[in-house]
């Protein structure tokens, strides 16, 4: 057993009160390897925000859970080692689909998980997430359970269609959960292709324009549930510019279209705490890399693509920071 106190991780209680009371989100950048993780924290650090460090299943099984793990109390370090002096850091169990799996990344050191139990009907995510809480809490490690199903096709996330959160479940399922933050479904969903052309209409130039979030199921879950942490998956915005240097470099995106960025800034002003973002980096580091092999096929030095890939990484990250969630400043 490793807790997570001891490798210098908080869990997310006390972020989301600060982003509670002060209007802004904490971001939720998954990793996978080292580039991802040097340029999270670097950006963290620069900005002085809190920061949730995300491993889905996919990651664990890609990277090496314990390596993932050594990688987060490095982070801390390295982060320190950067000139932040008290860094706020918390690495998450992204969609957690066991409740073995979540036991494990407790027992490892990890100071937050998510239960998806959102696939399950009701009566039984109810059950699942309520069993992982039950032991989540023994050790101050906090929990994210899912009420709606998110559309959307990756690894180890899919579904076809989303359904929506029913405001009238999340009270019920909040104090029989005992969950300390809820992600609900109000449009989002993963990957780059997030609406279909035909979901989408189009603005004067003949680009996508996609449909709202539906504010009004996060306004009425707000309601029943002040002051209660909600999340936003699926939170990518998918920006047009790195679609064009994928698609001009030999990539082949088609319709990738994400949710706009000035409704991403709305929803981190409300109960809105976290907001995972993990289809942008994966766009930014794969349209520099197209770019750089394209324009310089003479170069094999990994660290030649892999340096660059993780400078345009960072400058996401910050942008997304400051321009999108506002919790820049509020780490120090
Ligand atoms: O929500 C899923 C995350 O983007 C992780 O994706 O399962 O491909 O690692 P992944
Ligand atoms: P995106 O695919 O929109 O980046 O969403 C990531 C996510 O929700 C991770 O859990
Ligand atoms: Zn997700």
């Amino acid at each position: 057993m490793v807790s997570y106190k001891d490798l210098g991780l908080v869990n997310t209680r006390e972020m989301f009160k600060g982003a509670i009371k002060g209007g802004y989100a904490i971001p939720a950048f998954n990793f996978n390897n080292m580039e991802q993780m040097q340029a999270i924290v670097s950006a963290c650090a620069e900005t002085k925000s809190p920061v949730i460090l995300q491993v889905s299943s996919g990651a664990r099984k890609y990277a090496n859970q314990t390596l993932l793990r050594y990688m987060a109390q490095g982070a801390v370090e390295y982060a320190k080692e950067l000139g932040w002096e008290h860094p706020q850091i918390c690495l998450h169990l992204d969609h957690g689909d066991t409740f073995e799996l979540c036991k494990s990344c407790v027992d490892m050191g990890f100071s937050s998980v998510m239960i998806d139990g959102s696939h399950l009907p009701y009566e039984e995510n109810i059950a699942l997430t309520k069993r992982v809480v039950e032991y989540a809490h023994q050790f101050d490690v906090t929990v994210e359970g899912e009420l709606g199903v998110l559309a959307g096709i990756e690894d180890e996330v899919s579904a076809e269609h989303h359904t929506y959160t029913r405001p009238e479940e999340v009270v019920d399922f909040v104090s029989r959960t005992g969950v300390d933050s809820l992600a609900i479904s109000i449009g989002t969903s993963h990957g780059a292709n997030k609406f279909t052309p035909e979901q989408c209409t189009r603005d004067e130039n003949g680009h996508l324009v996609p449909p709202p979030l539906r504010f009004d199921i996060l306004k009425e879950v707000e309601k029943r549930l002040p002051g209660f942490p909600i999340v936003l998956h699926g939170s990518s915005s998918v920006p047009q510019e790195y679609v064009d240097i994928i698609n001009a470099n030999g990539g082949k995106l088609k319709d990738a279209i994400g949710i706009p960025e000035d409704q991403l800034r709305e929803a981190a002003k409300s109960a809105v705490c976290k907001i995972n973002i993990d289809s942008d980096g994966r766009l930014a580091m794969t349209a520099t890399i197209r770019k750089f092999f394209n324009e310089q096929p003479d170069k094999f030095d990994p660290r030649q693509y892999l340096g660059p890939a993780r400078e345009e990484l960072k400058k996401l990250y910050m942008h997304k920071i400051v321009n999108v969630l506002g919790s820049d400043g509020k780490a120090q």
